[in-house]
C-alpha cells in the first residue's frame, strides 16, 4: 500500500514538473489568473460604439469616463470661478468695468483679513507693505513705481477697475489672471480698498486737531 501511495506520488510529481515545461521560452506557461497579469486596455473618454457592450459584458467592466456633454460648464469650489469675465481688454471696456463691475463679497474684517495673505504673496514686491507703490522691487530700481492706493490717483479708483486690470494687466503691472482665482481677485481688492483708506482717519484727527488750535 505504501509502495502505490510513493509511486503514484512520485508519478504526480513527475507530471507536474514536465507540465511546466514548455516548447516556446518566452511563454509564461499556464496562467492560472490572466487577468491580474493583464488587465484590459479600456481607454478613458473613447466611445467603444457597438462592441462597448460585448466588451462590458465579457469583461465585466463599467464603462470608462465619458466626453462631458456639449455645453458643459466645469464646476470648481465656488461657482464665481466659474463665470466667465465678458468685458473686452480695451479702454471702453474698462470704463464699462469701472461702473458695473461690482464685488460679490461684502467689504468686512474677514475679507480684509484674507485678501492680506494673498496681497503679501503677490503685491507687495511692487505695490508695498502699505500699497504705497514702494515695494523691494521698485525700491531696487527694477521697475517703474505705481501710484499709491491712496494717492488722489487712485484713491477713488473704482473696484470693478482694479478687477479688469488684475484680470488683464495695465501698463508696467502684468495680468494676474493665471495667479488668482476670481473670488482670490476680489478678496485681495477687498484689502486694496482698505489700503485706499490708509490715513484718511490720520487726516480727520489732525483736521480735528488744527480746528482745535484755530
Ligand atoms: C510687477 C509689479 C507689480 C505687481 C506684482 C503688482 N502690481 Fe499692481 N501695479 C503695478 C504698476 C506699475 C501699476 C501702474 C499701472 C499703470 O497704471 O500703468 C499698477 C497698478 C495697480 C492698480 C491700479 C489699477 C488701475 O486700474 O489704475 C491696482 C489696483 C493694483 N495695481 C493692484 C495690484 C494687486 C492687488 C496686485 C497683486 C495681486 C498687484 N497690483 C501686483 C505693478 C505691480
Amino acid at each position: 500500500m505504501r509502495k502505490a501511495i510513493s509511486t503514484i506520488s512520485s508519478l504526480l510529481i513527475v507530471i507536474l514538473v514536465l507540465s511546466s515545461c514548455m516548447k516556446r521560452e518566452q511563454s509564461p506557461g499556464y496562467e492560472y489568473m490572466p487577468d491580474m497579469y493583464r488587465s484590459p486596455a479600456i481607454e478613458a473618454y473613447v466611445d467603444y460604439g457597438e462592441i462597448r457592450d460585448t466588451i462590458r459584458e465579457e469583461l465585466n467592466l463599467s464603462l470608462s469616463a465619458r466626453k462631458p456633454a456639449e455645453g458643459t460648464v466645469p464646476r470648481s469650489e465656488n461657482i464665481l470661478n466659474d463665470l466667465p469675465y465678458t468685458i473686452p481688454n480695451t479702454q471702453e471696456g474698462y470704463a464699462l468695468a469701472g461702473e458695473v463691475v461690482k464685488s460679490p463679497f461684502p467689504q468686512n474684517e474677514e475679507y480684509i483679513e484674507m485678501g492680506k495673505g494673498i496681497y503679501t504673496n503677490f503685491c507687495v514686491q511692487c505695490h508695498g507693505a502699505e500699497g504705497q507703490g514702494n515695494g523691494p522691487v521698485v525700491e531696487k530700481g527694477g521697475h517703474p513705481a505705481p501710484n499709491a492706493y491712496n494717492s488722489p490717483n487712485l484713491k477713488e479708483l473704482p473696484e470693478g477697475k482694479m478687477f479688469h486690470t488684475l484680470t488683464y494687466g495695465k501698463g508696467a503691472m502684468g495680468s494676474h489672471a493665471s495667479q488668482l482665482t476670481k473670488v482670490e481677485r476680489w478678496k485681495v481688492i477687498a484689502y486694496v480698498k482698505h489700503l485706499q483708506k490708509l490715513g484718511e482717519e490720520g487726516e480727520e484727527e489732525s483736521d480735528g486737531a488744527e480746528k482745535i488750535k484755530g
